[in-house]
């Protein structure tokens, strides 16, 4: 079929040129029209309801966590503070406070949230409005284990989406993993790879999916001849260095 000098209505250029409804049918344009109907319009545009919502002024104003009455882990409490010491405005320390809370509690959850505000003094709000924007934050109860394959380009053309697919079916209802598919986690050169528990590892095959999940059940570090940490390197010692960045 000849598509283009169709015109999309009579007043369209190449007056020769047939209408679009002459050319699908009375069948093909109710079927199009159907589909345009599908697309979710809202009556005011295109924006999510209630974005134009007046603000509720009888609402009581965030506050700061008091601190005399919210407990905070000493060890957290001493992460956020080193973290907030590093920078001249205490806020730029939002990231990693707020991935020592979930380090502590597993998740981003509201009593998280609302202990590194107390630390930094800052309202939960303001820390949500962080955690909500960024991918790794989870603001939902998660598995202890994170294992984000990507399934970027590179990964994907290499068999990503069936590893994926694979981890998945074989932790099944296993509450311990969080498995998540990724967009690209900046090595392409070992795909397909997969971030576990923030250890790179690749290029992942399916017959890897086993003993990577027996690895993580058991405590040993997962697959580690296949991390990239251990790739041998121009620096004959970079493999021994300490996991901490030391
Ligand atoms: S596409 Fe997978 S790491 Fe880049």
């Amino acid at each position: 079929m000849r598509v283009r000098g169709l015109r999309r209505s009579r007043a369209a250029t190449a007056p020769d040129a047939p209408a679009l409804e002459e050319v699908l049918g009375p069948e093909g344009t109710e079927r199009r029209r159907a589909a345009h109907r599908e697309v979710p319009r809202y009556a005011h545009g295109s924006r999510v309801p209630g974005w134009d919502d007046a603000v509720d002024l009888d609402k009581e104003p965030a506050v700061v966590p008091d601190a005399a009455v919210v407990e905070v882990p000493r060890e957290l409490r001493a992460e956020i503070e080193a973290a907030m010491a590093r920078y001249p405005d205490s806020r730029s320390a939002a990231l990693p406070a707020l991935a020592a809370a979930q380090r502590h509690h597993g998740w981003c959850s509201p009593e998280a949230i609302t202990q590194a505000a107390c630390v930094m003094r800052l309202t939960p709000g303001y820390l949500v409005s962080v955690a909500s924007f960024y991918d790794m934050f989870e603001t939902e109860p998660a598995g202890r284990h994170s294992i984000y394959v990507c399934t970027n380009i590179s990964c994907s053309l290499r068999g990503a989406d069936e590893l994926h697919a694979a981890l998945l079916a074989a932790t099944g209802d296993d509450a311990d993993f969080n498995i998540r598919s990724f967009e690209c986690l900046g090595a392409c050169d070992i795909a397909p790879m997969a971030s576990v528990d923030s250890v790179y590892i690749g290029p992942l095959e399916l017959d890897d999916v086993e003993p990577l999940l027996a690895d993580i059940r058991a405590g040993r570090p997962p697959l580690a001849a296949k991390q990239l940490l251990r790739r041998p390197s121009a620096d004959a010692a970079a493999a021994d260095y300490p996991r901490d960045g030391a």
